[in-house]
């Protein structure tokens, strides 16, 4: 199907860099966005029912629909899909998105109680900060900036973050995951390398132990209990950073591409925020959530048997031009007036299976930005191919080198205060981020 087509080429767990390229330059991704809007257009609501051989399955066509199962998440709309479970038994069989009743309750429990998911600001934000601080500033200091290099200092971050100082430059670690990621795309079609996920499990729990209580890992071990299968849950933290990294270096990008929004951002966290959301909604980084019935269900049109697939192709919902006016533009000001709210845009998808680090990824990624831009303008080279006025479907930001150039020296000098990266308090005072559950 030419939609999912693409979802499925470039890697729903780990990205594929020419497939990727490839798909930047064939607009295929656009072209999947307009057929479902004609689908739209030409059956209705939906569900849009699909005749494939071995399942029941359908497309999530309609803003109602798509809120009902983010709510009626985990039943009767399951998010342990059999997609899902065939990948991710890869690197983390017992990851609470592929765990069901009694598990997934204890799972999803965990994940919040550790990555304080209600709460806007982390208990660990100014240790993190300080990290932050110190992995931005070889970035700060270089001529360009391409996404090898960010992405290995992210990690370094968020290796920290998670089990200490001594875990910074374990790339062992971070590497073999990716090894278990790029098999795990392929799901039910690659042999599972037991061993190699094994070991690698084993080297999360050993770092685990040795974390200090000022990290994550301190925190997971704290408030563990019987079942939270911590290392499984860290699997998927350590997955998922990568997708925040993606949408950090993008968003520098979208700055590079839109001076005035940098200046914003360079005053507040909360636009900021609203940035890495809007960046979030252009490219979401999970293109496809996935959910199975576990009952049968009743639509308008008709019902769903028990074990069909729903796929909620979340390009479609963010960037169909046919009703949303500022479809392929980057406008961050929807994130703050309203407008996100009245439209099912679900970056993080939303509901009882939302994603539970929401409020950590963005305090992260703004701070990281924050960073990188106080005193410095991002800056895209020449034929860089990003139009603001018509952003394309497919960001392809393996290819993408940045400047960071020094603002003229007597701003840099004067109006811009050296504030280390941090958390402002027009954002402690802002509910926007509360909640993962708004739309
Ligand atoms: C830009 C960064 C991220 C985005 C856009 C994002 C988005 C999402 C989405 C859409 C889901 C729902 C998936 C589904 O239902 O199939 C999800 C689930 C989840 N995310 Fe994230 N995520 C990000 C980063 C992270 C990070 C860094 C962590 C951990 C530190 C994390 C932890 C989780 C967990 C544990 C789940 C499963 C929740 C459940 O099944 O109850 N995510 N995320």
């Amino acid at each position: 199907m030419l939609a999912a087509g693409p979802l499925f080429a470039k890697g729903l767990i780990i990205r594929r860099p020419f497939v990727v390229r490839l798909l930047r330059r064939t607009g295929t991704e656009g072209k999947g966005v307009r057929l479902l809007a004609r689908l739209r257009r030409k059956y209705g609501d939906g569900p849009l029912r699909l005749r494939l051989p071995l399942r029941e399955q359908a497309v999530i066509l309609s803003p109602r629909h798509l809120r009902r199962i983010l709510a009626g998440t985990p039943e009767p709309f399951a998010a342990a899909s059999r997609e899902k479970q065939a990948a991710l038994a890869h690197f983390q069989p017992e990851g609470v998105l592929v765990s069901e009743g009694g598990e997934r309750a204890e799972r999803r429990r965990f994940n919040e109680a550790v990555l304080e998911s209600a709460c806007p600001v982390h208990s660990l934000a100014p240790r993190l900060a300080a990290r932050i601080e110190a992995e931005t500033a070889p970035l700060r200091a270089a001529e360009q900036l391409g996404w090898p290099a960010f992405k290995r200092a992210w990690f370094r971050m968020v290796r920290q973050a998670i089990f200490g100082p001594s875990a910074r430059d374990d790339e062992r670690l971070t590497d073999t995951l990716e090894k278990l990621r790029a098999d795990a795309n392929w799901a039910f079609l690659k042999p599972r390398r037991e061993r190699l996920r094994d070991r690698f499990l084993a080297s999360v729990r050993e770092r685990l132990a040795e974390a200090p209580p000022d990290s994550l890992g301190g925190l997971a071990r704290a408030r563990a209990t019987a079942g939270s299968a911590p290392e499984h849950q860290i699997a998927h933290w350590l997955f998922a950073f990568d997708a925040a990294a993606i949408a950090g270096f993008r968003t520098l990008a979208m700055l590079a591409l839109h001076p005035q929004a940098a200046a914003r951002a360079r005053e507040s966290d909360e636009f900021r925020r609203a940035c890495l959301l809007e960046t979030l909604r252009l490219w979401p980084t999970t293109p496809a959530v996935l959910r199975e019935t576990r009952a049968e269900t009743q639509w308008e049109a008709s019902a769903l048997p028990a074990g069909t697939g729903l796929l909620i192709h979340l390009p479609f919902f963010h960037r169909d031009g046919s009703r949303i006016p500022y479809a392929d533009r980057f406008v961050p000001d929807i994130w703050l007036d309203g407008r996100a709210e009245a439209w099912p845009f679900v970056p993080f998808s939303t509901g009882p299976a939302g994603c539970p680090a929401r409020n950590l990824v963005l305090f992260l990624a703004s701070a990281w930005i924050a960073a990188l831009i106080r005193g410095r303008m991002p800056a895209l080279p020449a034929g860089a191919g990003l139009d603001p006025a018509g952003l394309p479907a497919t960001f392809d930001h393996f290819a993408l080198r940045l400047k960071l150039a020094p603002l003229e020296t007597s701003r840099a000098a004067g109006e811009e205060p050296a504030r280390p990266a941090s958390v402002d308090p027009s954002f402690q005072r802002s509910k926007t981020w509360l909640t993962n559950s708004r739309s």
